[in-house]
């Protein structure tokens, strides 16, 4: 009986580090802190009355448990809720607009993490209206860091910062919002739009760090150009290239950029989420990933489904 006793105490002492104080699930990171648009977004824009960008009343979550629209720009749930149930957490890491004193209390231990999204947000403060701005995000965080370090174990704290993971998807917002201003850019606008948006994204990545972040997980650009509501815009329906080309682009620098900031850095660690290949891979090829529809939405109104919000009125392709 002694070896099987040994094992368990072992298997114990290792994944006892993140057990959490209420469950009994085994985490792989201490805690993930989340930063982002919609993509990411599990609610915080339920937060801000002044917002219109907003996804909690159905058809949102209607195959989210219990059919609850939750704040999700989805049917269901979001990518950064697979990446936490992935990671052996019950659920992902909740809205840090939805904290309060009573249900913080993990939190500021550095457990769970916390997911300071916001939907309609981008890298550049300019891009977005009545959100939280990257900038912003940024701040909250800092806030949420200073309450976390005046607990009594300050250290443990910092240890587990630099060992949780710290997930950013962004981007794609601020390439709708340059488009938007300029459909033909020349290169010479492309490339001011880049160096701008990366000189930012450097340095956000370099107040996490000061902050003790080590682990990144980035998400990068999807094809913007092939969103429902820009196909509209192409009489065949088709994706908008030049869109594309941004986004492209866009993902380029910043996988050059994280390459520098990893020698720059000492004990940066990071992985880029090629969100931009995925979906492209899966509008090329739907049948195989098991869609049937990938050219219009699944909730609106008009061409493509694609010229109105997913409000409780708004047409609900299911198939
Ligand atoms: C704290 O937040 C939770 C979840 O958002 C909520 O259920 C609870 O009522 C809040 N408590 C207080 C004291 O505001
Ligand atoms: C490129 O486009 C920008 C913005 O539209 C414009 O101000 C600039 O003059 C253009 N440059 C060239 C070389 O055409
Ligand atoms: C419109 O879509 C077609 C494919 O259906 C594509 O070849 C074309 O480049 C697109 N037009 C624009 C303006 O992006
Ligand atoms: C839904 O339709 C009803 C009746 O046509 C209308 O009064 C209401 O404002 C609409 N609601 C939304 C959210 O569009």
């Amino acid at each position: 009986m002694k070896q099987p006793l040994c094992l368990f105490f072992v298997l114990f002492c290792v994944f006892s580090r993140f057990v959490g104080a209420t469950t009994s699930y085994t985490w792989k990171v201490p805690a993930i802190y989340v930063f982002g648009d919609s993509t990411v977004d599990v609610g915080n824009n339920n937060y801000l009355t002044k917002s219109k960008t907003k996804a909690n009343y159905p058809h949102y979550g209607i195959d989210f448990p219990h059919s609850r629209p939750t704040g999700r720009f989805s049917n269901g749930y979001n990518q950064i809720d697979f990446v936490a149930i992935h990671m052996g957490f019950r659920i992902s890491p909740p809205p840090y607009l939805s904290l309060n004193d009573t249900n913080n209390h993990q939190i500021l231990k550095g457990l769970r993490g916390v997911n300071f999204a916001s939907a309609g947000s981008g890298i550049l403060d300019s891009t977005g209206a009545n959100i939280i701005t990257g900038t912003q995000q940024l701040l909250y965080f800092e806030t949420l860091r200073s309450k976390m370090m005046a607990q009594p174990n300050a250290d443990q704290v910092a240890q587990r910062l630099s060992m949780s993971l710290f997930l950013i998807s962004a981007g794609g917002n601020d390439a709708l919002a340059f488009f938007a201003t300029n459909n033909s850019p020349n290169n010479s606008a492309v490339l001011l739009f880049y160096n701008t948006l990366l000189s930012k994204y450097e340095n956000h990545i370099k107040t996490l760090y000061s902050l003790g972040a080590r682990k990144f997980s980035v998400i990068n650009v999807p094809p913007v150009g092939c969103v429902p509501s820009a196909r509209v815009l192409n009489l065949t329906g088709g994706c908008i290239s030049g869109m594309n080309q941004i986004a492209k682009g866009l993902n380029d620098a910043i996988t050059a950029l994280f390459s520098k900031l990893a020698v720059a850095l000492p004990g940066l660690k990071y992985s880029i989420g090629a969100s931009y290949d995925l979906t492209l891979s899966a509008i090329t090829n739907p049948l195989s990933f098991g869609f049937k529809e990938v050219g219009s939405a699944c909730c609106g109104s008009g061409k493509l489904n694609a010229q109105s919000y997913c409000t409780r009125n708004a047409t609900l392709h299911t198939v």
